[in-house]
């Protein structure tokens, strides 16, 4: 018999797995991770547990400190991936990395209440609950000092979060909870994994209502090293409601794509107002003149919003913008060519026409997404 099916088969007495998993996802934490491994250490004793850091390669060498710290301390592990970038996916990764039938994620920045653990797993085990929330927004919770331009964002990504998942949970935007390791596997398949929402995108996703209970905490101040929430993860907050609104069948990605397109076709009557009306130049210079200025900005906002975990940089900005371009020009010779085909044969126009854009940005998406943003090699 493979050993695996013997482990399988073992008695949960014999069971080696910790039992509960502390996921941290860093991006350049190098400096708070001795801290925060100090301060687990004191809230968890007593507990059989393991801490798993994600780091996504931090330049300042994250993974290579918690390897460091590990020699001597075996509660901790490492998963580094290569190439890729966020929050979300980061900390679905570490939380199927573990056997550890609870699982709890939190900040690497010690802005988490690590002291609340122990209660969260208590409550977990001894009572009907699937999830333990720290919140912010229950009594007792404090969001700490923070600028009136970041409080009132969250206030607004609360709210609108709150109405996407219909509980009635006070702290959606939480990046600190518990839970039974099998709610996640139950559905991680159609989690959408981006951004920095998997608290909103677990609730959304789970079929039936999570059994929840929240517990105050004080977000406290950062100890070093930078947020790295920016407009960027607004950004990709909106797109992940968008998702949750129109379901899985369409990419969010695409979405984004479209939504970029679109603003493309104003860039793109700006400029051939400038050329050809104003500055005189011929409709056909103008009109080349402000497809490509069109496409250029099209092509720099996808690889800032669209691709933002895979963005392009350097020499492969210009390899990227050549293959857009390409791939783009090509689109539209589609879309002109459909659209103008169907017009003959039915008049309509506005259907012909719109019929002609999905084509055209079918075509631009599925080419760019394989040509221009290539997944990279390690990954
Ligand atoms: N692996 C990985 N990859 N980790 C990341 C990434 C990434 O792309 N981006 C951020 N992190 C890590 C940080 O190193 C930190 O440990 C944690 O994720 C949170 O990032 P911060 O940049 O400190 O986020 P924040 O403090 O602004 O936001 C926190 O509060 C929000 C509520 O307002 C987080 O807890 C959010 O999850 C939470 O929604
Ligand atoms: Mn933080």
């Amino acid at each position: 018999m493979p050993e695996a099916t013997l482990a399988d088969a073992a008695p949960l007495s014999r069971c080696r797995t910790p039992t509960l998993a502390v996921v941290v996802p860093t991006y350049n934490e190098a400096e708070n991770v001795p801290i925060l491994v100090a301060r687990l250490e004191q809230a968890l004793a007593g507990i059989d547990w393991e801490l798993i850091f994600v780091d996504d390669d931090s330049p300042d060498g994250t993974a290579q400190r918690v390897r460091a710290i590990a020699c001597t301390n075996p509660h901790l592990r490492v998963l580094q991936r290569i190439g890729r970038r966020g929050l979300s996916s980061a900390c679905i990764e570490g939380m199927l990395a573990t056997s550890a039938p609870f699982v709890a994620v939190m900040d690497a920045d010690l802005q988490h209440d690590e002291g609340l653990l122990p209660e969260m797993l208590r409550l977990l085990r001894s009572e009907p609950l699937d999830l333990v929330v720290g919140s912010r927004y229950v009594s007792g919770g404090e969001v700490g000092t923070w600028d009136r331009r970041r409080a009132s964002m969250s206030r607004l990504a609360t709210r609108l979060g709150q109405r996407l998942i219909k509980a009635d949970l006070k702290d959606p935007m939480s990046g600190f909870f518990m839970l039974r390791a099998e709610v996640l596997q139950g559905c991680v398949r159609d989690m959408s994994a981006v951004g920095y929402k998997i608290l909103l995108d677990l609730f959304a996703t789970h079929p039936g209502p999570l059994r929840f209970r929240e517990l105050p905490y004080r977000f406290r101040p950062r100890e070093a090293g930078q947020s790295k929430l920016d407009n960027a993860v607004l950004w990709e907050y909106l797109l992940m409601l968008i998702q949750k609104w129109i379901g899985p069948m369409i990419p969010a990605r695409f979405i984004a794509f479209s939504l970029i397109g679109a603003s493309g076709v104003l860039v793109h009557m700006l400029v051939l107002w400038l050329a050809f009306k104003l500055a005189g130049s011929s409709f056909l210079v103008g009109q080349t003149i402000a497809a490509l200025v069109a496409m250029t900005s099209n092509f720099f906002l996808n690889n800032l919003l669209t691709y933002s975990d895979m963005r392009l940089r350097g020499w492969d900005l210009l390899r990227g913008w050549l293959s857009f371009v390409a791939a783009c020009s090509i689109g539209a010779l589609a879309n002109v060519g459909i659209a103008s085909w169907l017009f003959q044969a039915h008049s309509f126009w506005v259907l012909s026409a719109l019929a002609g854009i999905l084509v055209g940005a079918v075509w631009n998406y599925a080419v760019t997404a394989v040509y221009t943003w290539k997944r990279p090699k390690a990954a």
